[in-house]
């Protein structure tokens, strides 16, 4: 589902800053004024990334819901700061990614800030991934809970593309502590920025007394939609509810090592790695 953004109404203060930034630099002297150039270009587009793109790449950049981690350094199209800067100018057809219409300026130092962030260390996974989809589909009971390619269950994300979109230590994470970092979940009609509310564990009491704990798939002030354990929908007014509790905690179960060992886990996330991966180098050959 497509969210409006307030892109152009929050690029105007990114265009202020670099207004700003011209008059100051008129008055330093050319050598501090360089290196003031290339630190607060850095700061300059991380916050036109904050306000125009964290939404779906995440505000570190390392992958959101919706777009892939910018940080991994294997681009579908294209890592030349040309090519980055097409991408971004352009957006991706068929995708959620869009055009943008910003200045060279402002695409520079969205680059600049992208350049300077540090790949995540990508440990070797060297698992089978056909072990890990047998795994997925069959022992560990991801499936129950994960889509992969429209099969599967709906209280956890959609997995079709996480190999494009999360770097190797954040899949581990996942499963080892799903609480550490909750994935974006339902559109926060609150937050301006269209940060998406975290996927949380919601507990529901209705004023007949039925308690419910599921996912919130949508929530305002007025009303709910709860996806039950049992994968069932509710759909509640919020004066049909007794109480709604959002605790930070993932309703995916941790695999400890007890539950799963490691050769296992690496089997999962080579299989896991795999997602995405062969319609991104697709996309990117094409081009
Ligand atoms: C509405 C969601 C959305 C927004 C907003 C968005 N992107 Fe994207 N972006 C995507 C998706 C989805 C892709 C993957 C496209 C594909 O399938 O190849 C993508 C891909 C990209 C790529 C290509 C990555 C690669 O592997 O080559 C770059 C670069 C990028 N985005 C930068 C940005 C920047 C910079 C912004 C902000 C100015 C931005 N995006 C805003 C969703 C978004
Ligand atoms: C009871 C349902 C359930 C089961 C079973 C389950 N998950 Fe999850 N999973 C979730 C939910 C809910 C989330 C979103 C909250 C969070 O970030 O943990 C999630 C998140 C994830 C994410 C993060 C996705 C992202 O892009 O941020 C990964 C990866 C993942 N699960 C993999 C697995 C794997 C692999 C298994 C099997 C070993 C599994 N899950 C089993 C419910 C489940």
């Amino acid at each position: 589902m497509l969210q409006a953004f307030p892109s152009a109404s929050v690029r105007i203060v990114g265009l202020l800053q670099l207004t700003l930034l011209a008059g100051l630099l008129g008055s330093v002297p050319a050598a501090r004024a360089a290196s003031i150039a290339k630190t607060s270009n850095v700061a300059e587009g991380r916050s036109a990334f904050h306000a125009n793109c964290a939404p779906c790449h995440g505000l570190s950049a390392r992958g959101g819901a919706r777009g892939p981690d910018l940080t991994a350094g294997n681009w579908a199209h294209g890592g030349s700061d040309t090519q980055i800067s097409h991408t971004i100018t352009h957006g991706v057809a068929g995708t959620e990614m869009p055009a943008n219409a910003f200045d060279d300026a402002e695409v520079r130092a969205i680059i600049a800030y992208l350049r300077s962030l540090s790949p995540p260390a990508n440990p070797l996974v060297g698992g089978d991934p056909i072990r890990g989809q047998q795994m997925f589909v069959g022992s560990a009971g991801c499936v129950n809970c994960h889509m992969v390619d429209g099969h599967g269950g709906h209280l956890g994300p959609d997995l079709s593309r996480v190999g494009t979109a999360r770097a190797v230590p954040y899949l581990i994470d996942s499963i080892r502590e799903p609480d550490k970092e909750l994935t974006g979940g339902a559109p926060d009609p609150n937050n301006h920025y269209g940060l998406p509310l975290p996927y949380d564990t919601v507990t529901v009491t209705t004023t007949a007394g039925e308690r419910l704990v599921g996912v919130a798939r949508n929530e305002d002030t007025f009303s709910i939609q709860l996806l039950a354990v049992d994968q069932s929908l509710h759909c509640l007014l919020k004066s049909e509810t007794r109480e709604v509790i959002h605790e930070r905690r993932s309703l995916m179960p941790a695999y400890p090592v007890s539950a799963l060992g490691t050769p296992q886990l690496l089997d999962l996330v080579a299989y896991l790695v795999s997602l995405g991966r062969d319609r991104a180098v697709a996309v990117g050959q094409s081009r």
